[in-house]
């Protein structure tokens, strides 16, 4: 019923992930597969609920009404069995803005954060940029799957240690961690007195099938000592809209976030298209999200098979989640630095490269396929020629 398969125009497209890198590169050809949101309109009712609030023509401070509330309490119950109230949300314009007024109330200067790496680079920037130091830990791959190494994540606790960043689903390997390990995580944090700050921004990006556990809802002691973000923003592609949620079962989490915000004001009239853009995508765009997933399944379906027969070597890695591919380049036994310009100047194509990402990362690239198909099979045409070229 959506049509994911529309090639906008790429004025129309967002300007980081396209305008940007042609800018940057002065390549008018490029195709940008890197940023991460997607070449797709948003929901009709994010549109409509945009629109009404244009044709008004009246911009001024906004005050969140009920039914925005109810939006969002009524989607994390819908789709995660997650029973939260109004008292336990806050606001920020986005997830990394509200990481510093989470990591400044609830951590000392000094103190050490662990976070999974590879990871999106700004978790280490972030903590570094707060004076907080960063402490990479590692995933692990097994028979082709990464999982959470539980004894390296030991092994990094100290007593410095005071809060660990867990992203779920994980950027880049579109990986949701299970509940099992969730569990062991949160004990693990509890006996350590590390608070758990749970990065859940791609949980409406679920893989048909697939089923995602906020870490908040697995059991009281993790709601006590957690604080979750989240928001639409990468779900129903409104990034640029500027507006998340930090929510905290444990009232001093909330209270304490909640003061930080007065450090900047950023309580105070807040944007009145993130709040109509995000009580539309909560309370009424299932139906789109579940043909998104479909779509995004179809993509990366689409690359596993052209993989399959053109470049049987790249390593492949099954998401759960998200609108990534991560994928292996090790093979060919490039440095970062002449991967980076086999897929920039050779085939003309923007990704993110994993050693942007942190350990691990390096020779691995996360391909964003969120984009029509076709330009997806351009996108793969165009490495194909690059790579026979240079045999
Ligand atoms: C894991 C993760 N968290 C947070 C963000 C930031 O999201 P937003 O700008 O929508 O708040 C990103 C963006 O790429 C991300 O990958």
């Amino acid at each position: 019923m959506y049509d994911f398969d529309e090639v906008l125009d790429r004025t129309q497209l967002s300007t980081s992930k396209w305008e940007s890198e042609i800018f940057r590169t002065g390549n008018k050809n490029l195709l940008c597969f890197g940023t991460a949101d997607m070449d797709f309109k948003s929901s009709p009712a994010i549109i409509d609920a945009l629109q009404s609030v244009v044709d008004k023509g009246h911009f001024g401070y906004p005050y969140k009404r009920d039914s925005y509330y109810d939006a969002i309490i009524g989607y994390l119950d819908r789709h995660f069995s997650w029973k939260i109230s109004k008292e336990m949300i806050a606001n920020s314009v986005s997830i990394y803005p509200s990481f510093q007024g989470i990591i400044e109330g609830l951590t000392e200067e000094g103190d050490e954060i662990i976070f999974n790496s590879p990871v999106h680079h700004i978790f280490k920037e972030v903590v570094t940029a707060n004076k907080r130091v960063a402490v990479e830990s590692p995933l692990k791959l097994v028979d082709g799957e990464y999982q959470l190494d539980f004894n390296h994540i030991k092994a990094s606790i100290t007593p410095k240690t005071s809060m660990y960043i867990l992203c779920n689903p994980h950027n880049p390997m579109g990986r949701i961690w299970n509940q099992d390990d969730l569990i062991q995580l949160v004990d693990l944090c509890a006996e350590n007195n590390i608070i758990i700050l749970s990065d859940e921004v791609y949980a409406g990006l679920i893989y048909p099938g697939e089923s995602f556990t906020p870490l908040a809802s697995l059991s009281e002691k993790a709601a006590m000592n957690s604080i979750t973000c989240i928001s639409a923003s990468k779900s129903f592609n409104v990034t640029g809209i500027k507006h998340s949620l930090v929510i905290s079962e444990n009232p001093e989490f909330i209270s304490v976030y909640k003061e930080q915000l007065k450090k900047n004001n950023e309580y105070y009239g807040e944007s009145i298209f993130g709040h109509h853009a995000t009580e539309a995508a909560f309370s009424n765009s299932d139906e789109w999200s579940n043909e998104l997933m479909e779509y995004i399944n179809g993509n990366f379906n689409f690359l596993k098979e052209y993989l399959k027969t053109n470049l049987p070597d790249v390593g492949i890695f099954q998401p759960q989640s998200t609108y990534f591919a991560w994928l292996d380049f090790n093979y060919l036994g490039l440095s970062d630095n002449d991967l980076v310009n086999l897929f920039e100047k050779e085939a003309e194509i923007i990704v993110t490269h994993g050693y942007v990402l942190g350990e691990g990362g390096s020779g691995f690239i996360r391909w964003n396929l969120g984009c029509p198909r076709s330009v997806l099979k351009m996108g793969l045409e165009r490495l194909k020629t690059a790579i026979e070229n240079k045999k």
